[in-house]
């Protein structure tokens, strides 16, 4: 089987995108305004024609995949990790192992370049847990119609500083890509819930939405903070077409999802986050240097996760054992307070709870 890629192969990019668009899915029952190529803007752009993979057989792109390095950077260093996109296989072609032959390929070169993990999003749990991906987060999905879209009162004096018009006007002016870099998402979601949302905060939150069919992705904070501003966007889209909703995905763990769930109505679990560990040593290392400055050290040892509170092993207490290390991702990776990450022991969460974790946020992702 030969795995080819765009770059060495560039005449090939419009079948590539042909079998995407016939066949990609088109996510969750949200109403297709865009190629969904162009939904992936980042993952298909030229620049990384040679991520993009393909598998040829007589003639006919049978199936592709691709992916992307991205850094991730903490206040002492920084961890280069790879994003896995448009894995598909033609429906015909299924089931004879090219989506495995294409991943291992991904995962080989991008260790190669320095990834220490793989991370992705999908609804196709036992796929990914089959081959070796653990489960590290979830979203969940709320579909709100055009017309019932409730702005609680109490939000005016909340969002008083709030510049609608300048947010919907931003909003409107969106056209297909994703416009976020990686220093904007972490900026975004790491603003404090509590404050009103200033004509920035509207923009990072109305900026993605607009370019993935009227998803907002990864919505984090109090929902008094940008109730008002969905409302408003609903109220912009139904003056265009009253057919349109909005989706909201909010990471399953989301401290407020019952309150959303009050708000908004019922939501369905959305897609799950999967990561692969490519580098432990090189993982180890950048979680170590990011811990030191909380007195906190991590530790992996015969295969176990261990988070340790003290400066040395003789004087240090164990916070967290795990050995099943998609626990410990979870830990970094998420915008979520400890307490509320899903399948930690209750001993570990209040364990952790009174310690302050640097949380490095991997929801802080441009699309892919
Ligand atoms: C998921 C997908 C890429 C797998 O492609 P593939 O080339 O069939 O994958 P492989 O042959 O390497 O693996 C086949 C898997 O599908 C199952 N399978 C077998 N025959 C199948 C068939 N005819 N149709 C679908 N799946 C089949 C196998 O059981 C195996 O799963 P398991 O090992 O977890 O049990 C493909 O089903 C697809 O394109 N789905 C739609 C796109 C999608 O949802 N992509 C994931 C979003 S990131």
């Amino acid at each position: 089987m030969r795995i080819q890629n765009l770059f060495d192969a560039p005449t090939r990019r419009a079948d590539v995108e042909t079998l995407i668009a016939e066949h990609f899915p088109k996510g969750h029952s949200t109403p297709s305004l865009f190629p969904v190529a162009s939904e992936f803007a980042p993952l298909l752009q030229t620049a990384n024609s040679k991520n993009v993979y393909f598998i040829e057989e007589d003639g006919m792109i049978i199936a592709t995949l691709s992916w992307k390095a991205f850094d991730v950077s903490s206040k002492e260093g920084t961890l280069r990790v790879a994003a896995l996109g448009l894995v598909l296989t033609h429906p015909e072609h299924r089931g004879k192992g090219f989506s495995t032959a294409l991943m291992k390929h991904a995962e080989t070169i991008a260790l190669d370049e320095g990834c220490s993990l793989m991370f992705l999003w999908s609804d196709l749990i036992d796929h990914y847990l089959h081959r070796g991906y653990l489960l590290i987060g979830g979203e969940l999905n709320i579909s709100i119609d055009a017309n019932v879209a409730p702005a609680p009162a109490s939000n005016s004096a909340k969002l008083k500083n709030f510049d609608v018009e300048s947010a919907l006007k931003l909003y409107q002016s969106m056209k297909l890509g994703p416009r976020r870099s990686k220093w904007i998402y972490n900026y975004f979601l790491s603003l404090p819930s509590v404050y009103a949302l200033q004509t920035e905060k509207a923009y990072l939150l109305a900026g993605k939405a607009r370019d993935l069919n009227n998803v907002i992705h990864e919505l984090v904070g109090d929902p008094s903070d940008y109730s008002f501003l969905v409302a408003s966007l609903l109220a912009q889209i139904a003056t265009q077409d009253s057919k349109l909703q909005i989706n909201l995905q909010v990471p399953t763990a989301h401290p407020h999802a019952n309150e959303i769930q009050k708000l908004w109505g019922v939501t369905q679990q959305g897609p799950w986050v999967f990561a692969k560990i490519l580098n432990y040593a090189q993982i180890m290392s950048f979680l170590s240097h990011s811990l030191k400055p909380y007195g906190l050290k991590i530790d992996s040892q015969q295969g176990k996760w261990r988070l340790i509170k003290g400066s040395s092993l003789q004087n240090s207490a164990v916070l967290f054992e795990s050995g099943d290390a998609g626990h410990m991702l979870q830990i970094f990776w998420s915008p979520w307070p400890i307490q509320q990450l899903e399948g930690l022991p209750e001993n570990v969460k209040s364990a952790l709870s009174a310690w302050q974790v640097p949380s490095i946020y991997f929801w802080g992702m441009d699309s892919v």
